[in-house]
């Protein structure tokens, strides 16, 4: 196991790519504090199903949207778990439309979970992890943050401005051996994409060379191995995982 005594929160740990990151994590040793917004039955599943195969986890309701709830929520969890080495800020959401009649609220609603949320996880949780000289922090960036796409413009860039957030979090923790990546998705079938009509999966396959979407699994295991020592020279990168479609 690649990350026992690790302690990895994953923030959106109830569904889609979030609870496929916790499941690995916990399968690879880690203590799992597994968040969610509001879907606690689906984050105590996830829970369960770490604790039947042997290992650790927790589930800890806060809207990353919510900077006082998540301050408070965090600080609680470090007051009792003294330490998070491992922190997933995968919590997510899209509201898409257009952008001449896209609204500043459903603007803001996006901001705030998407990029907001994890600059405010990652200050809630640096301070130990500088002590320590020790810490993983991945955000889920996106292809879209990438390339782009219509329809998406606040999601795009919500999710391009993560890979900012982590290039600067990446120079600036370097020196106490925090490192700070981002993984972007392509592709992924969960319940965020399973809204798409079918005339718009197969545009969206047609831009995949491997031809197929991506597993929620898939994910998890980029995430294992920027969580883990196996990635120990590594920061301050984005690690695309998307069949191809932003090369
Ligand atoms: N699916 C894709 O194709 C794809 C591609 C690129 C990037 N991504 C990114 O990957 C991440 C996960 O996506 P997904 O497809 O797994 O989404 P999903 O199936 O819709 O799951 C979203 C997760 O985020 C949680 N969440 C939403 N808003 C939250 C908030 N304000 N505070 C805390 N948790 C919140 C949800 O919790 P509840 O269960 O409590 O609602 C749920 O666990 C997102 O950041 C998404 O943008 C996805």
């Amino acid at each position: 196991m690649i990350l026992q005594n690790e302690i990895a929160l994953v923030t959106g740990g109830s569904r889609g790519i979030g609870r496929a990151c916790a499941l690995a994590l916990g399968r690879e040793g880690a203590e799992v504090i597994v968040n969610y917004n509001s879907n606690a039955a689906k984050a105590e599943e996830v829970c369960h199903e770490i604790v039947k195969a042997g290992g650790k986890a927790t589930a800890v309701a806060f809207d990353v949207g919510n900077v006082e709830a998540t301050q408070t929520a965090i600080e609680a969890l470090l007051k009792e778990k003294k330490r998070i080495s491992v922190v997933v800020n995968n919590a997510g959401i899209a509201k898409d439309g257009l952008l001449m009649r896209y609204s500043s609220e459903d603007w803001d609603a996006v901001m705030n979970t998407n990029l907001r949320g994890a600059f405010i996880v990652s200050q809630a949780v640096v301070r130990p992890m500088m002590k320590e000289r020790k810490g993983s922090i991945i955000h889920m960036s996106s292809v879209v943050g990438l390339i782009g796409n219509p329809g998406q413009a606040a999601y795009c860039a919500a999710k391009a401005g993560l890979l900012g957030l982590m290039k600067s979090m990446a120079r600036e923790l370097a020196g106490r051996n925090i490192r700070v990546n981002a993984i972007a998705p392509g592709f992924i079938e969960t319940d965020m994409t399973a809204t798409l009509t079918p005339e718009q999966k197969e545009m969206m396959l047609k831009q995949v060379p491997l031809g197929r979407t991506g597993t929620a699994e898939e994910i998890a295991d980029a995430v294992l191995f920027l969580a883990s020592d196996r990635s120990r020279y590594i920061t301050g990168q984005v690690i695309s995982v998307d069949g191809g479609m932003s090369m």
